[in-house]
């Protein structure tokens, strides 16, 4: 595909309004770093995300909305989460809280988590954006995995291990005012806890609080995945990989049609927006389940993570 690059004026702004309507993943500044925007709503649309990041591993994405009452919709506040909110939204503080249970969110944007992460952005562009679409955006740094975050539309399309020709478009908003990830803030049994450090500083946090944060103890397994280290999505039944159906399971397919298909034509992007939600409806049937062979590479690597964590003794 070619990627379009869009000034952000009226008919720029609507353009990507309309690709991020239609579930293509559009790049856009934000005052930390660019972020990978699609549809948060649209699971699809999701999976292209980590496509195009060729990302290894379902990590929870941050959800951009453009406004305090939009994250209430998705999310519970706490009286600490609201004071957060009040004093540093719009701005580079994401925070991580109960997802709500009538939230539309896509599993795979919490990669199966009870918590989303939320961020109200600061920055003209990503504001403008927001009440354009009028859908909350789930947005990683716009890097392919591995790389140094994108501070700038050039470095989106970084000939050198950029997402030229991988995304529908970049909104040039310039270079980003900040320049380094959102400070992520979650709360671990009742406390205030530093995730990630970022573009606010944890004194200031602090300060807004009157009290210290706990800071988050990195599993030495799992270090680049906060998301991950709590929980993960695994359902009650046992689950057999690398499956043949059986008449007593209920059985996900790949690459064939079923009741619970992965994809009908082996379209690993396809399984990949189908997984927690088919997992998930598996489970309700209550059964034992079983899941077809996925081949290892793009993001079928990424399924098998999953699905391995997921039938691991537990
Ligand atoms: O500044 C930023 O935060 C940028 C811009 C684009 O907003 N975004 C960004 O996204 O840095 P990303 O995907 O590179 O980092 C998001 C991190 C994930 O690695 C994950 O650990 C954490 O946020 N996260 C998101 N949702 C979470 C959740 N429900 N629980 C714990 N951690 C979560
Ligand atoms: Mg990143």
């Amino acid at each position: 595909m070619q990627t379009l690059r869009l000034i952000p004026d009226g008919p720029g702004l609507a353009q990507a309004a309309r690709l991020l309507a239609t579930g293509a993943c559009v790049a856009i500044p934000t005052e930390t770093v660019y972020g990978l925007a699609a549809d948060a709503t649209n699971a699809h649309a999701v999976a292209a995300i980590y496509a195009a990041k060729g990302r290894p591993v379902f990590n929870p994405l941050i959800v951009h909305v453009p406004d305090l009452a939009a994250a209430q919709a998705l999310a519970q506040f706490s009286e600490q989460a609201l004071h957060l909110a009040h004093r540093f939204w719009p701005g580079a503080l994401t925070l991580v809280l109960p997802l709500r249970p009538d939230s539309p969110i896509a599993g795979l944007v919490t990669a199966g988590l009870d918590t989303i992460g939320l961020r109200v952005p600061a920055h003209p562009v990503a504001q403008a954006l927001l009440r354009a679409a009028g859908l909350p955006l789930a947005a990683p740094s716009a890097n392919a995995s591995g790389r140094i975050s994108p501070t700038s539309a050039a470095h989106v399309l970084d000939p050198e291990g950029g997402l030229d020709g991988r995304i529908a478009a970049v909104l040039d908003g310039g270079p980003c005012p900040v320049g380094l990830e959102s400070t992520i803030i979650g709360w671990q049994d009742g406390q205030p806890t530093l995730l990630r450090p970022g573009g606010i500083p944890a004194d200031s946090i602090e300060a807004a609080l009157n009290q210290p944060l706990a800071h988050h103890q990195a599993d030495p397994a799992a270090p680049n995945a906060p998301g991950q280290l709590t929980s993960h999505y695994a359902p009650t039944a046992p689950l057999r990989l690398n499956a043949q159906p059986r008449p007593d399971e209920t059985h996900l397919s790949f690459g064939q049609p079923g009741p619970f298909s992965l994809s009908d034509d082996g379209d690993l992007t396809q399984a990949a927006a189908r997984l927690f939600d088919l997992l998930r409806r598996a489970d309700a049937q209550g059964r034992p389940i079983s899941v077809a062979p996925i081949p290892e590479h793009g993001l079928g690597a990424a399924i098998n993570d999953r699905l391995r964590r997921a039938a691991a003794p537990r």
